[in-house]
């Protein structure tokens, strides 16, 4: 479609106005073409500077020229023919210098392999992995990329087709429910990634330092953690279960609600500090066997289980063990 050519490229079909500048005919003025025009202007202004030392020697004596002109450099200026690899695949690609290796994977080569969120270093979403290290793909520049480096996506991760060839961290994502909209999880995946890679058996405060550069708007931050822990455990070779096998064959599930399950609230003998601290105590819980449900606030818990697993004094010794007792 003619609105996802991008403005950098020669090839795109956009009309351009006579006389206009044909990088930028017929576009609302994004931050990008801004940063593009103002970089264009200091151009400009070295070269009227350049021209104007370029008159002054004009007018000092004649000196003898190389005898040879340089040679015509191959491609624009602006531009640079680079191979990138991606996902252990090479793409021949010539790019503007001021080119982000999103734009060249979305606009050039057509990959959705990364999402974008803001667009300027703030959310994440677009976390990529170059030679192992995670980057934001909206901000490196794909000219840099060129040389051999590495770059690794969401889909450079799984194994092979369907479900059973996911990356144990993108059937963690699915099976946890880590998302809702979906935006920001490519680039948690690849964090994540990237974080295993280096530690097999991280912490959580080891995983959210790791994931401090990645913002879910929807808020699934609790079950992202979780998502990584079972992946990290499932990778180290542990076994593994989520959130429908934990139930029993007793206990059916049906439009997302437990059929069978006891639930139950309590109130804490000493309410939390803060609902980040319940977060955190509901992950705790949730990986409890017989445990199907948590839910609750700084005062309360909410608790659903299996009863062919669990009764309610196991359920209270549970909290207890936690480090929060309830009331009886
Ligand atoms: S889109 Fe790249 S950091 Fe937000
Ligand atoms: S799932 Fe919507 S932003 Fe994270």
């Amino acid at each position: 479609m003619a609105e996802d050519k991008h403005p950098l490229h020669p090839e795109s079909s956009e009309p351009i106005e006579e006389g206009s500048d044909p990088s930028h005919a017929s576009r609302p003025l994004t931050r990008r073409d801004f940063l593009i025009r103002s970089n264009a202007g200091a151009v400009a202004v070295g070269v009227a500077t350049g021209a104007g030392f370029a008159a002054g020697l004009a007018q000092r004596p004649a000196q003898a020229s190389p005898a040879t002109p340089p040679a015509a450099p191959a491609v624009p200026a602006m531009m640079r023919r680079v191979t990138l690899d991606i996902d252990g695949r090479k793409y021949e690609v010539t790019v503007d210098v001021r080119e982000s290796l999103w734009e060249t994977m979305n606009y050039q080569l057509g990959l959705s392999n990364c999402n974008l969120g803001c667009d300027r270093a703030q959310c994440g979403a677009c976390t990529i992995l170059v030679d192992g290290r995670a980057v934001n793909g909206c901000t490196v520049l794909t000219a840099r990329h060129g040389r051999g480096q590495e770059i690794l996506t969401v889909a450079g991760i799984a194994s092979g087709p369907g479900p059973q060839g996911l990356h144990p961290l993108q059937r963690a994502f699915w099976l946890e429910g880590g998302f809702q909209c979906g935006i920001c999880t490519r680039g948690f995946v690849m964090s994540a990634y990237a974080l295993l890679q280096a530690n097999k058996n991280p912490t959580n405060d080891e995983i959210k330092d790791a994931l401090a550069g990645n913002i879910c708007r929807c808020g699934e931050y609790p079950k992202i953690l979780s998502a990584v822990k079972k992946a990290a455990a499932e990778m180290r070779g542990e076994r593994v279960s989520y959130s429908a096998p934990l139930v029993s064959d007793d206990v059916r599930t049906s439009g997302g609600r437990v059929e069978g399950a006891v639930s139950r609230q309590f109130e804490f003998v000493t309410a939390l500090g803060t609902i980040e601290q319940f977060d955190e105590l509901s992950l705790e819980l949730k990986q409890r066997p017989g445990i199907v449900e948590v839910s609750g606030s700084e005062r309360t818990v909410t608790i659903s289980w299996d009863p062919a697993r669990l009764d309610e004094a196991r359920v209270r010794q549970i909290l207890a063990e936690s480090g929060h007792p309830v009331k009886p």
